[in-house]
């Protein structure tokens, strides 16, 4: 009885370290895209600090930063940005993110302010909340400047990512380690 308690205890102190390397693995992926994006973020806005560089910036570029950050990962590593109202629609929730979203940070859970971890059977996802402060009012809040408006909407007709107050949840990065 002893033995089968101990061998118990050890195969799931593997199982435990596995999955913290996993979650590792996922969290700096998460660090990689965010430091990336903020730096340019700040770059363009101290460049021109009406929004309209970074604007364009970030139709531009967003996504090839993102896909560049994810050529560096290993191959069984993925990272991306979501969120429940998207500007971009290639930001798109999936299921699982939707799931994540109104159980984890839903109403009446929104001091849930670190990062989820969803363990799968063969997956270790997390979803770190990204939430708006000053800056990200600029393009994402309820007044936003006439010119950048019509820059954004010209960009995104489908634009839902507006109307936020400073300290509401935008989004998420989210990512994902393919089990080996
Ligand atoms: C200069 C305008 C601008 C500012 C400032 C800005 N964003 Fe965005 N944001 C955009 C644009 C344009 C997109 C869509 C392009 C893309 O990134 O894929 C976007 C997309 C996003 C997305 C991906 C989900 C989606 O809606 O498509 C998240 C998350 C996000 N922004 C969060 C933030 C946060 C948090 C801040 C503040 C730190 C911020 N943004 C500041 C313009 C801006």
């Amino acid at each position: 009885m002893r033995y089968v308690l101990l061998f118990s205890l050890l195969t799931l102190g593997i199982y435990a370290n596995e999955n913290n390397i996993h979650k590792d693995e996922a969290i700096k992926a998460i660090n990689a895209l965010g430091k990336v994006l903020k730096n340019d973020l700040q770059k363009y806005m101290q460049q021109d600090s009406s929004g309209l560089a970074a604007v364009g910036f970030c139709t531009a570029e967003a996504q090839k930063i993102t896909n560049n950050v994810n050529k560096k990962l290993p191959a069984n590593i993925s990272v991306r940005r979501t969120s429940s109202k998207v500007r971009n629609t290639e930001n798109k929730k999936d299921s699982l993110d939707k799931w994540v979203m109104l159980s984890q940070y839903g109403d009446g859970k929104a001091n849930h302010k670190t990062t989820f971890i969803v363990e799968g059977e063969d997956f270790t996802r997390a979803y770190k909340p990204l939430f708006a402060d000053k800056v990200c009012l600029k393009c994402h809040g309820q007044n936003i400047a006439d010119p950048l408006k019509k820059a954004i909407d010209a960009a995104y007709p489908e634009d839902k990512a507006v109307g936020y107050k400073e300290g509401d949840l935008r989004g998420f990065i989210v990512s994902e380690v393919e089990h080996p």
